[in-house]
């Protein structure tokens, strides 16, 4: 326990842990001290003076080092200069006046003194109505300007930074907040300062320009209207926007989000999201987001959605009945039995699943998870237990990441594994190519693609690395998928949970298993009984597949060719997909703006998303739409809502036991404090008042399964390894819709290596055959791809799901 300090603030006697900044001593007792540089998630500067006060401390007789008494109190010695409390930690006694006339005086001229180079553009201002620049100058600042506006400076206002972000030069207040973020926390320092003085500019020095999966932020810590995002750009104004929580279902970090939406004639009438914002939660995401988090909600406004129950008539789909299409699929599951087949994708609430997983049981068939990753039955053994929370992390803890690339995969994670680095944590990354987050790692074990669990099953034995093992408080795992199918995954999750067991790493927070799952609700499928298959195209071949937020026919034609076997099929999805167009009916679902419901993150918090607009006429929830279905099979199902499901499942599922919706949207106050309207001192990032989720119990540790011995992925001479692995920016129907992102998503391409690449003349672009299909790809050189190995990204195009040998060609 660090030692706490006393002092008074404003006449107000607080107690705080030795260390802490006097800004941040007031906020905890409610008194805000104006900033504009420091925010609470970066280290001080002191750079634009905002935050002077009057700093008082005990005087010491210096003949005999004893504190000065007066009338039975210390006396206490006021310094000729203010201090900036954003950079002064308290100390023993100190008494501080924040709004002393003296004070008052300093946070006014500042105010006034960087206004003489704004343009006081507020009434077009994107920032306008929620601007700490704004706010501060009406409760501390000048009401008139002593600058004539034609003497101000002017510079340019629509600067592009990139493709996502726009620099307006005259309204930046060059507080650095941007610089900081993207160099500190985000570990992308591609953004710095061009000039000196009045004359010093923001600029980008990365090609392409702004160059950062974090750099949305800078739009929500800029105390200005300096930094706006493309979409949100003159779009609207703050104070028209309605805001309802929710959770981003982009990958299985589950950052907290925000809609902000808007009733608009711009949209017909219609309630449309607007923008996305981060919503805090410590222990997930704690005030950022990702830019796909932030950028990819347009697929649910995208005019190609399905809208209308479609039934196959003869060879053409036609508009049916919802309860005519239902009826159907109903009909079918009910004479197919043991014969029907539930795919189920991880993008779908714990509700949906549970639903869809009831209706199985039911039928006697069986419940699949769609997915390329596996693992499941280790994370809910294995997995973290309650209590943990990587922001706690530092030293002491081990941290091993094992075939995952964290930036692309659950950049959050990447982010904040990266902070505990920092604050001690000793980090292992074992993959078998080089990737960003082994800049932060004390230990780098590289393998040869097929030897991740090798190389776990080796690495408590291996020397260095096995005695930080052995020497840790905690040990926490998070491993992915990158170059490994369902079969290598899995026996890697086998592998990662033995060192937990055997270390004696497991049921304790800030320990265990962590799985990078490729979907949002990955983990609440295993946690409620999905399994996978890797023979997926023979669990379909013959039988009645219901297939809910998967696309298995435009990933892989193996797994077209098998629903063209399959005796009846039914897709519930929100958009036209391959597999839709092979599906005899097609049930239109709702996207997760429109509905609300829970998902179970990658570190097995249950979380609760809120309805943000209106759903579309006749698109249903997915466990609305299982429980219709169940009811024309015969089997009753809760579809009512999703709160009662919910009440069915945690009384139905171990690990949700005690779990309810009221449950889910409790708070607790959070550090730092941000929200409470001003917006000054965490940015824009939405205070949490909707839940801060719930950890899942873990279930009954199993004796862990040798995996069975896998045949080595040694490519022969002339031969290449195609390794799957994930980008963040993929085609995915919830990612290519969003055409602000189509230049980051780019056209299909392999990476290889110079030598690799040389050899086959392959400069610019190749025809790569991979599991019976061509593709043509751009080709990227990348020195830190192996050699006789080629990078396929996933969800582009490539069929391929687990590693295979592959043809290339020049095109
Ligand atoms: S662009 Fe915004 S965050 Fe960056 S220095 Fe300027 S005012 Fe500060
Ligand atoms: S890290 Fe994952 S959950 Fe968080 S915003 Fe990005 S995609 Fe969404
Ligand atoms: S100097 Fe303290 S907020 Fe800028």
């Amino acid at each position: 326990m660090p030692k706490q300090v006393n002092l008074t603030i404003d006449g107000r006697a607080v107690s705080v842990p030795e260390g802490t900044l006097i800004v941040n001593a007031a906020k905890g007792i409610g008194i805000d001290v104006p900033v504009f540089c420091y925010h609470p998630k970066m280290e001080p500067v002191g750079m634009c003076r905002q935050c002077m006060v009057e700093v008082g401390r005990p005087m010491v007789d210096r003949a005999t080092g004893q504190v000065v008494m007066e009338n039975g109190q210390p006396k206490i010695q006021f310094g000729g200069k203010l201090e900036t409390s954003c950079t002064t930690p308290v100390t023993e006694g100190m008494v501080v006046l924040t709004a002393s006339e003296k004070a008052r005086a300093s946070q006014h001229d500042i105010l006034e003194f960087l206004l003489t180079s704004h343009p006081l553009d507020c009434p077009v201002c994107d920032k306008g109505g929620e601007c700490p620049l704004q706010n501060l100058t009406m409760r501390y600042g000048p009401a008139e300007s002593r600058f004539l506006y034609d003497e101000k400076q002017h510079l340019a206002k629509h600067v592009p930074l990139g493709e996502l972000i726009w620099l307006d030069r005259e309204r930046c207040i060059q507080c650095a907040r941007c610089v900081r973020f993207q160099d500190e926390v985000a570990g992308e320092a591609v953004l710095g300062f061009y000039q000196r003085g009045r004359a010093i500019e923001i600029v980008t020095n990365s090609e392409p320009g702004f160059d950062s999966v974090f750099s949305g932020n800078t739009t929500d810590i800029c105390p200005v209207g300096a930094l706006t995002t493309d979409d949100f750009r003159f779009g609207a104004r703050p104070w028209e926007l309605k805001a309802a929580a929710s959770v981003c279902a982009q990958c299985p970090v589950g950052c907290n989000i925000t809609f902000n939406t808007r009733r608009e004639a711009l949209s017909n009438g219609k309630v449309v999201v607007k923008r996305v914002m981060p919503r805090q939660n410590e222990a997930v995401n704690e005030t950022w987001i990702c830019d796909k988090g932030r950028f990819a909600y347009h697929f649910t406004e995208d005019a190609g959605r399905l809208v209308k129950p479609l039934v196959k008539v003869g060879k053409k789909h036609e508009t049916a009945k919802w309860d005519a299409a239902v009826e159907q699929a109903g009909r079918k599951l009910r004479s197919a039995g043991g014969d029907a087949v539930i795919l189920a994708g991880g993008r779908l609430s714990n509700e949906d699943l549970f639903n869809l997983k009831q209706l199985a049981d039911g039928l006697g068939g069986e419940a699949l998870l769609y997915t390329t990753m596996g693992g499941g039955a280790y994370t809910t053994q294995a997995g973290v237990a309650a209590g943990t929370n990587i922001k706690d992390m530092g030293a002491g803890t081990t941290i091993l990441v094992v075939a995952s690339d964290l930036y692309n995969e659950a950049p959050i994670w990447h982010l904040r594994v990266k902070q505990a680095t920092r604050r001690g944590a000793t980090l292992i990354v074992a993959g078998g190519r080089a990737t960003r987050l082994e800049k932060y790692a004390k230990f780098v074990v590289r393998y040869a693609y097929g030897d991740e669990a090798a190389t776990v099953a080796g690495l408590a034995k291996k020397a260095k690395v096995g005695e930080a093992i052995a020497a840790t408080e905690n040990l926490l795992v998070l491993y992915g998928s990158d170059g490994l199918g369902l079969e290598g995954s899995s026996a890697l999750a086998a592998a990662c949970a033995s060192l937990l067991v055997e270390t004696k790493h497991v049921n304790k927070s800030n320990n265990g298993l962590i799985g990078v799952w490729p979907r949002a609700n990955d983990q609440g499928a295993w946690e409620l009984g999905f399994q996978a298959r890797t023979d997926l195209a023979k669990a379909l071949a013959g039988k009645t597949v219901y297939v809910v937020a998967a696309d298995p026919a435009g990933d892989d034609p193996a797994l077209a060719e098998a629903l063209k076997e399959a005796k009846f099929v039914i897709a519930q999805e929100l958009f036209p997909t391959e597999t839709t167009r092979l599906a005899d009916v097609i049930l239109p679902a709702q996207a997760v703006t429109e509905r609300e419901g829970s998902f179970t993150s990658g570190e097995r918090r249950v979380q609760r998303f809120y309805p943000a607009v209106p759903p579309r006429p006749e698109a249903r929830p997915d466990f609305a739409v299982a429980a219709q279905v169940a009811r024309a099979a015969g089997i009753e199902l809760e579809g009512r809502s999703a709160l009662l499901v919910m009440e069915k499942l945690a009384a139905a599922v171990p690990a949700f036991a005690g779990l309810s919706y009221r449950k889910l949207a409790e708070v607790s106050e959070q550090v730092p404090i941000i929200g409470r309207g001003d917006m000054y001192y965490g940015g824009t990032t939405y205070e949490n008042s909707q839940g801060l989720g719930v950890h899942l119990a873990l279930n009954a540790l199993e004796a862990i399964k040798a995996p069975r011995a896998r045949a080595a992925l040694r490519p022969k001479e002339n031969q290449w390894l195609a390794v799957p692995v994930t980008r963040l920016y993929d085609r995915g129907v919830t990612v290519a819709t969003s055409k602000l992102l189509t230049a980051r998503i780019g056209e299909p391409t392999v990476f290889l290596h110079q030598d690799g690449a040389k050899k086959l003349g392959l400069d610019g672009a190749a025809e790569v055959r991979v599991n019976g299909s061509s593709v043509r790809a751009r080709v990227v050189v990348d020195g830190n791809v192996p050699a006789s190995v080629v990078l396929l990204p996933r969800s582009m195009g490539f069929p391929l799901q687990a590693p295979a040998v592959a043809d290339l060609k020049k095109a």
